[in-house]
C-alpha cells in the first residue's frame, strides 16, 4: 500500500457477514429450498458452504445469491477442521440438533478476541432438553432424540451468538420459548425475520424479550440480507482518517448512529441522503473525541472500535476507547505503533495520542477488524506499507484492496490462490 491519499467516490455496502452466516445455518431447519440474496462473497461464506455440503445440502452460489436445498436427512456431525475455520460454525449446532435429533461439533474457531466460551449456548440448549456430553478429544455431542421443548431462558449477558442459537432451536421445539435478555443487534433481527419468512412464529423481534411458538417445520423461502454496518463503519472511518468525500449507499442510518455521532464529534460531516445513503466528508485532520466505550446494541459496536482508533491516530489530542465486550480487542495496537502512532493498551482500554504523521511499515493482521484497522492506518501513512495475514481480513471483506482502490487508495493485493471449493454435486 502507498498511503497519504484522500478518498473520493461512491461505494455500495454488501450484505452483512454476521447476518448471512447464521441465516445459512438456519437454512438447515427448512424443508424446502432457501434462496439468500445480496449475500457478501467472503471466505467465511465459502466455509459455511463447505459445512452445508458436508451435511448433505445442495448449494449453488451465483454472484451474491446462495441457493440451499437441505436433504431429507442431513448429517449431524461437523469435522473439527471445518469447525475450527470460523466462529460461525457454531451456528450449525442448534439447526442440526433440532432437525436430526443430535449434533456433534468441535470447538469453533474465529478471531482471538478473548476466551469466547460457549456456555450460554449449551446451557440454553440443555434447558430445552438437550443431553450434552463433552468429547474426550474436545468438542461436544448433543442429543435430543425426542426433539427440543420450549423453555423460559434468561441470558446472563445479551450474547449475539447465544441468542441466535436459542432462537433457531426454539423455532421447531415443542411449545413456547421465551428468551429474556436477548441480544438486539441488527443481525439478530435479520435472522429472526428470515425465520419468520420461513414460517417461524416469533414475537418481540428487535427487543430483548423474544417469544417463539414452536412449529412442526419451516418451509423454503427467499430472503435478502441486511446491509453490513461494520463494512460501512470501515469506509466511514477510512475517509475520516485520510480525508476526502465518499457517498455510501445501501446503508441503514439507525445501524450507524453511534459511529456517526463519534465522527461528527471528531470534526467530520455526515449528510444522510434519503433512507439508505449518506455522504461523509473529512479534512483528514480530526479532533480527538475524548473517551468512549463499546457496548451491546444500540451502543457503539465492538467491531468498529479498532476502525475508529485507526481514524484517530493523527487526531489532535488524546482519545481512549474501552471495549466492554471482548478481552483482547486491540491486538492491532502493535501495528499502529510500528507505523509511528502513540498507542497503548491497558486491560480492555486502548489509549491514543495523535501524532502529526504516520509512516509506512510491515505489519501483520492479528484478527479480522484489527487487520482492517491496519489497512486504515496504512492508507494514512506516508510511504509504503505491507500487511500480511490478510486471510483474517478476507473473512469479513469481499476484497478490501478493491474497496479502497476504487476510492483512490493505492492498494494492491499480492496475487493469491483463491481457495477453491467444490460446488454442489
Ligand atoms: C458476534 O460474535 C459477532 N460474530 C462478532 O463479530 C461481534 O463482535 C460479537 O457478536 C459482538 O457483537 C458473528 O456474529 C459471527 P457474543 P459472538 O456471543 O456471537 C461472551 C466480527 O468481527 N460469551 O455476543 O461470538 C464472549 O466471550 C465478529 O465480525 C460467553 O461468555 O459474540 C464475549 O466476551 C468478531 N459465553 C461476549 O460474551 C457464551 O456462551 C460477547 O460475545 C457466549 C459469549
Amino acid at each position: 500500500m502507498e498511503g497519504g491519499r484522500k478518498l473520493f467516490g461512491s461505494v455500495r455496502m454488501p450484505g452483512a457477514k454476521n447476518s448471512v452466516l447464521p441465516i445459512m445455518a438456519a437454512a438447515v431447519l427448512c424443508t424446502g429450498t432457501v434462496t439468500i440474496t445480496d449475500a457478501p462473497v467472503l471466505s467465511d461464506v465459502r466455509a459455511c458452504i463447505r459445512i452445508l455440503n458436508r451435511i448433505g445440502c445442495t448449494v449453488m452460489l451465483c454472484g451474491t445469491n446462495i441457493r440451499i436445498t437441505p436433504p431429507e436427512h442431513p448429517g449431524s456431525s461437523i469435522p473439527p477442521e471445518l469447525m475450527r475455520s470460523m466462529r460461525s460454525s457454531l451456528f450449525f449446532l442448534a439447526p442440526l440438533l433440532a432437525r436430526t435429533g443430535q449434533a456433534e461439533i468441535g470447538m469453533p474457531g474465529g478471531c482471538r478476541l478473548g476466551a469466547r466460551p460457549i456456555d450460554m449456548h449449551l446451557e440454553g440448549l440443555a434447558r430445552m432438553g438437550a443431553e450434552i456430553t463433552e468429547k474426550q478429544e474436545g468438542g461436544w455431542m448433543l442429543k435430543a432424540p425426542h426433539g427440543l421443548k420450549g423453555a423460559h431462558i434468561t441470558l446472563r449477558f445479551p450474547s449475539v451468538g447465544a441468542t441466535e442459537t436459542l432462537l433457531m432451536a426454539a423455532c421447531t421445539a415443542y411449545g413456547t420459548t421465551v428468551l429474556h435478555g436477548a441480544a438486539r443487534e441488527p443481525e439478530v433481527t435479520d435472522l429472526a425475520q428470515f425465520l419468520q419468512s420461513a414460517g417461524a412464529q416469533i414475537s418481540g423481534v428487535g427487543t430483548s424479550e423474544l417469544c417463539i411458538e414452536g412449529t412442526e417445520f419451516l418451509f423454503g423461502t427467499q430472503f435478502a440480507v441486511c446491509p453490513d454496518r461494520i463494512t460501512a463503519a470501515t469506509v466511514m472511518f477510512a475517509v475520516a482518517g485520510c480525508g476526502g468525500e465518499v457517498l455510501l449507499t445501501n446503508i441503514r442510518h439507525a445501524d450507524l448512529h453511534c459511529c456517526a455521532q463519534l465522527l461528527e464529534r471528531a470534526g467530520c460531516s455526515i449528510a444522510p441522503l434519503g433512507k439508505s445513503a449518506a455522504v461523509i466528508a473529512s479534512s483528514g485532520r480530526l479532533r480527538a473525541p475524548g473517551s468512549w466505550q463499546t457496548g451491546v446494541y444500540p451502543a457503539f459496536p465492538t467491531d468498529a472500535a479498532p476502525l475508529a482508533a485507526a481514524a484517530l491516530l493523527r487526531a489532535q489530542g488524546e482519545s481512549a476507547v474501552l471495549d466492554s465486550i471482548f478481552e483482547n480487542r486491540f491486538a492491532c495496537a502493535e501495528g499502529f505503533c510500528r507505523m509511528g502512532a502513540q498507542a497503548s493498551v491497558c486491560s480492555r482500554t486502548l489509549r491514543l495520542r495523535g501524532v502529526p504523521e504516520l509512516c509506512g511499515a510491515h505489519v501483520t493482521a492479528p484478527d479480522l477488524r484489527g487487520g482492517a484497522a491496519l489497512v486504515l492506518a496504512a492508507l494514512q501513512a506516508q510511504g509504503t506499507s505491507v500487511i500480511t495475514g490478510t486471510e483474517h481480513i478476507d473473512r469479513g471483506y469481499e476484497n478490501i484492496a478493491v474497496l479502497f482502490s476504487q476510492l483512490g487508495g493505492a492498494v494492491t493485493a499480492a496475487e493469491k490462490q483463491r481457495e477453491g471449493f467444490e460446488m454442489a454435486q
